[in-house]
C-alpha cells in the first residue's frame, strides 16, 4: 500500500488543509483526523504530512522505527534562536552523545538533589499570597516552575519574569510560539526541501551557491519578526547572561552544584573521559532544560488544580494524603512514597491535557508504517490530545478518573497508549524530575493553602506551544495553619 491508500482528512482546499490549522480549535482538528483513520493525512502546499492514530501507529513511528525518523525541521527552525543545536532539536551523532552526556543529570538516582529546591520554591510562592486573594493559578505555576527550573540550572534564588534573563527567554519563547502555525514555516520548509532536492543535479559553481543558501535557511528568517530588534535584543540578554554565568562558574574551578556547573564539567566515558560541550553547545542547553523545564509541567500543574476544583471528593482524598505526610518540607521518600493519589492525579491531568500537543517526525529513509510503504521526507505526526482520549483505552474518556492510573490498570494498557513525555529514544529527559516536581509543588501548596475555583467553571483547552487552560484558572487562596 501506498500514501494514496490512506484517507484524506476532509475540508481541504485547493492549498491542501493548512487553513485548517490556523483555526482557533485545533485539538478539535485533531480530534477529527484522529477519527478518520488508524493513519490519516493531510496536505500542506502539496507535501502530504500522515498522522499516526493509534497506539500501535504511535509505537510504530516513536519507538520500533524510531532510527528511521528525525524531528520534523519546523521544531528546529522555530527554536533556531533559542535552542540551536540543544538536546530538543539536534539529530545524529550530536544528539546521541549529548543525550548520553546528560541522562545521568536526570536519572531517578540524581533527583533527590533537586526535592528541597522543589519545596522551597513553592512554599515561597505561597509566602506572598494573601489571605483571601484572587488570583491565577495559571500564572502562579508558571512562576512557581520557572523558579524551580532557574534554581536547579542556574543556582539562582530571584528567578522569574522579572529577572531580566526569566524576561527574555519567555519573549523569546512567545515568538517561536507565535509562529508555530504560520505559513511562511511551511513556505521555508518547502524551500529547503526543493533546494537539497536539486543538489545532485547541479553543476559545481551553482551548488556552491545552493549550500550557501542551505546554510542560510536554517535561520527563520522567513518568519515574521525574526530579525526584529525586539526579538534580537532579547536574544542578545539571553546570551549575555549566560556568557557571564559560564565565566563565573570557570572562574570558580565548576566548585557550584547546579545544571549549568554540570553541563560544564560534563565528561564523554565514552571518548577517553574528554570535557565536551563548548560554551555554545552548554549555552543551548540551558536553553532548551529552561524551555523544556518550566511551561510544561506549569501547564500540567494548573490542569491538575483546575480538575481538583471540580472533582470534590478526589480534592478531600489528596487533601488528606498530603496532611498524612510528615511535618517540614516534602523529601524525596516522601514523594516517591507517601502521595499516590497526589501522583495519579497529576498523570490523569496530563492524560486530559496533554502539554505537547505534537510529535512531529520526517523520515530519513522510505519506511513501512502500519504497512504502508512510505517515502524518505514524509511528515509523520503523533497528537497525544485524541491519543489519550480513545474510548477503546480509556472508557468515558472525558471523565476525570485518577484511579486509571492505579499501578494495575496502568500495565494492562498497549504500549503507547499513555504518552505525555512521548516515547522512544527521545522521550523526555526530563520525565523523572517533573513527575517529582509535580507531587511535590501540589502537596507544598495543598499543605498551605486551601484553593478555591468556582467548580461550575468550564475552562477550555487552549493550543499553543502547551495545551494551556484557556483564560488561565481563577482562583482564589486561603492560608491554612500548618505544624511546621
Ligand atoms: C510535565 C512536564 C513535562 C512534559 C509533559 C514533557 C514532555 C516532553 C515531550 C513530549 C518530549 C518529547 C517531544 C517529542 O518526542 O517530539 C520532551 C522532550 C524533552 N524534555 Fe520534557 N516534558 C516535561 C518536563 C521536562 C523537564 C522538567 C525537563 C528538564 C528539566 C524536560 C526536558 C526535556 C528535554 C531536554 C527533551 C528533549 C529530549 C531529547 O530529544 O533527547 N522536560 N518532553
Amino acid at each position: 500500500m501506498t500514501l494514496d491508500s490512506i484517507p484524506v482528512v476532509p475540508g481541504g482546499n485547493f492549498a491542501g488543509h493548512m487553513h485548517l490549522f490556523q483555526g482557533d480549535d485545533r485539538l478539535g482538528l485533531f480530534q477529527r483526523i484522529a477519527d478518520t483513520g488508524e493513519l490519516s493525512r493531510v496536505s500542506f502546499l502539496g507535501r502530504p504530512v500522515v498522522f499516526a492514530n493509534s497506539p500501535a501507529a504511535a509505537h510504530e513511528v516513536l519507538v520500533e522505527k524510531a532510527r528511521c525518523f528525525e524531528k520534523s525541521p519546523g521544531i528546529r527552525l522555530l527554536l533556531h534562536y533559542l535552542a540551536g543545536e540543544g538536546l530538543f532539536t539536534s539529530e545524529g551523532e550530536l544528539w546521541r552523545r549529548q543525550r548520553r552526556l546528560m541522562a545521568p543529570l536526570f536519572q531517578p538516582s540524581a533527583m533527590a538533589q533537586y526535592t528541597d529546591c522543589m519545596h522551597d520554591v513553592a512554599a515561597r510562592a505561597v509566602a506572598t499570597w494573601k489571605d483571601g486573594a484572587a488570583l491565577d493559578l495559571a500564572t502562579e505555576m508558571t512562576r512557581v516552575t520557572m523558579g524551580i527550573v532557574g534554581k536547579a540550572l542556574f543556582d539562582s534564588d530571584t528567578f522569574d519574569e522579572s529577572d531580566a534573563l526569566g524576561e527574555a527567554l519567555t519573549l523569546a519563547l512567545a515568538w517561536a510560539d507565535s509562529q508555530s502555525a504560520s505559513p511562511r514555516l511551511v513556505a521555508q520548509i518547502a524551500l529547503t526541501d526543493a533546494l537539497e532536492a536539486v543538489g545532485a543535479h547541479l553543476p559545481g559553481g551553482l551548488d556552491a551557491l545552493r549550500r550557501r543558501a542551505l546554510a542560510s535557511l536554517k535561520e527563520p528568517f522567513l518568519l515574521e519578526g525574526a530579525r526584529s530588534e525586539r526579538l534580537q535584543g532579547a536574544l542578545a540578554v539571553v546570551d549575555g547572561r549566560i556568557r557571564q554565568m559560564i565565566a563565573e562558574r570557570r572562574a570558580q574551578g565548576l566548585a557550584r552544584a547546579d545544571l549549568l556547573t554540570r553541563l560544564l564539567a560534563a565528561r564523554d566515558e565514552e571518548n577517553g573521559g574528554a570535557a565536551v560541550m563548548t560554551d555554545q553547545q552548554v549555552r543551548d542547553e540551558a536553553n532548551t532544560l529552561f524551555i523544556a523545564g518550566h511551561e510544561t509541567t506549569a501547564t500540567s500543574l494548573s490542569w491538575s488544580f483546575y480538575l481538583l476544583g471540580r472533582h470534590a471528593a478526589v480534592r478531600e482524598a489528596v487533601q488528606r494524603e498530603v496532611d498524612a505526610l510528615p511535618p517540614g518540607p516534602v523529601t524525596f521518600a516522601g514523594a516517591a512514597s507517601s502521595l499516590p493519589l497526589t501522583t495519579r492525579v497529576f498523570k490523569e491531568a496530563m492524560r486530559l491535557y496533554p502539554p505537547v500537543p505534537i510529535y512531529a517526525r520526517r523520515l530519513l529513509v522510505d519506511a513501512e508504517i502500519r504497512g504502508v510503504a512510505m517515502p524518505r521526507g514524509t511528515l509523520v505526526i503523533v497528537t497525544p490530545y485524541p491519543l489519550h482520549r480513545r474510548p477503546d483505552v480509556f472508557p468515558e474518556p472525558e471523565r476525570f478518573d485518577p484511579e486509571r492510573f492505579l499501578p494495575e490498570r496502568e500495565a494492562a494498557r498497549p504500549k503507547s497508549s499513555y504518552i505525555p513525555f512521548g516515547a522512544g529514544p527521545r522521550v523526555c529527559l526530563g520525565l523523572h524530575f517533573a513527575m517529582l516536581e509535580g507531587p511535590i509543588v501540589m502537596a507544598t501548596i495543598m499543605r498551605l493553602a486551601r484553593i478555591e475555583t468556582d467548580p461550575a467553571r468550564v475552562i477550555e483547552p487552549k493550543l499553543s506551544a502547551t495545551v494551556r487552560p484557556g483564560g488561565g484558572v481563577p482562583a482564589r487562596v486561603y492560608r491554612r495553619a500548618v505544624p511546621s
